[in-house]
């Protein structure tokens, strides 16, 4: 009997060289800064969670309710097709997707992609549970390793997205790189379908990544506390502050943790000594705010046919679905 659920790991608890040198490359750049992907052990995991329910956190409900209207066309469109999820998460999303096409009678199978296995493993298993036909092969790695080892699909098609707006945590370089690999990871006739966040008033913008329960506080903290296990460094989260502000010449959400006194921090897996000043900011995200039309723009210089875009009411965030030509 085949199995349902088969898990591939890319990423190993400790570090790679590579990342060893990218961390020491963005530490010791100005302003300091450290790669957003270090949110995620389960701690962060947990309390990214948690920053989904919280009322400013606007993003998750927004595109939740968008995905409510655009599920049901995805199986028309596609017809049966594997679905693969980048930055998976809870899959509470996936839920959305899934059932618009266990509605039509499609094959269900899924392919998490997460840095983090925990909650990967996690949710796979929750899925399995609710959905008897659906199989699973989750994906432990970063986008770039999962985009160049995606197994050969088993369904005539692919539809891969990419949710919540995770592609504003890439700068415009980054964004362009992405887009080639994605390009390069799928197959003519495979769909891609992304959800972003887009322009607002600052003050909605502000508000959605300083919540009053100080959830956001806590995740971005939890970054250092991530690297004290990972990479053996000795930070001293108490000794830091969120600060969240949005950049209206870069149209972006600044996240920072503020070093609160003059210290010094050594990171003993790169050998490395810090020193930060009192109210020196070491920048732990930006979270780029896009327009729909621009974006679906880019895509097409990559190889790809828009199909459609969608935005809510209020037009806060938005979808587009692309194919490879
Ligand atoms: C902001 S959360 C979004 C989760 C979910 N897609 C959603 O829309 O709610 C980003 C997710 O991507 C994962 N992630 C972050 N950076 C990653 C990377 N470089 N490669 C793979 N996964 C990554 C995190 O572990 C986390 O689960």
């Amino acid at each position: 009997m085949i199995p349902r659920l088969t898990l591939q790991k890319l990423v190993s608890p400790s570090f790679s060289l590579s990342e060893a040198e990218q961390l020491r490359q963005a530490l010791t750049q100005t302003p300091k800064t450290i790669p957003p992907q270090y949110f995620y052990d389960d701690r962060g995991s947990q309390l990214f969670e948690q920053i989904c329910l919280q009322p400013e956190y606007y993003l998750t409900n927004t595109e939740m309710q968008l995905l409510e209207t655009v599920a049901p066309l995805l199986p028309q469109q596609t017809r049966a097709c594997e679905l693969v999820e980048l930055g998976s998460g809870s899959s509470r999303k996936t839920n959305i997707i899934l059932d618009a096409y266990q509605r039509e009678g499609l094959p269900l199978r899924y392919t998490p992609i997460d840095i983090s296995s925990s909650i990967l493993e996690l949710s796979a298993k929750h899925l399995l549970q609710n959905y008897p036909n659906l199989e699973v092969h989750g994906i432990v790695a970063t986008y770039e390793q999962a985009l160049a080892h995606l197994p050969p699909a088993t369904l005539p098609c692919r539809l891969l997205y990419f949710l919540g707006s995770s592609l504003g945590n890439f700068n415009r370089h980054q964004c362009d790189v992405f887009f080639t690999q994605v390009a390069d990871g799928l197959q003519g006739g495979d769909y891609f379908l992304l959800g972003i966040d887009l322009h607002k008033d600052p003050r909605i913008l502000e508000a959605a990544y300083n919540d009053a329960q100080g959830v956001t506080a806590q995740f971005n903290l939890n970054i250092l506390t991530h690297l004290n296990r990972r990479f053996g460094a000795n930070f001293v989260p108490d000794r830091f502050r969120h600060v969240a502000l949005y950049n209206q010449i870069e149209w972006q959400i600044e996240m920072y943790l503020e070093s609160t006194i003059p210290q010094d921090v050594y990171i003993q897996g790169l050998d490395l000594r810090l020193h930060l000043e009192a109210g020196e900011r070491i920048l732990s995200e930006i979270s780029r705010k896009f327009n729909l039309d621009q974006i679906s723009q880019e895509l097409t210089t990559k190889g790809f046919k828009p199909i459609a875009t969608w935005q809510d009411q209020r037009g806060w965030f938005g979808l587009t679905l692309v194919q490879k030509c």
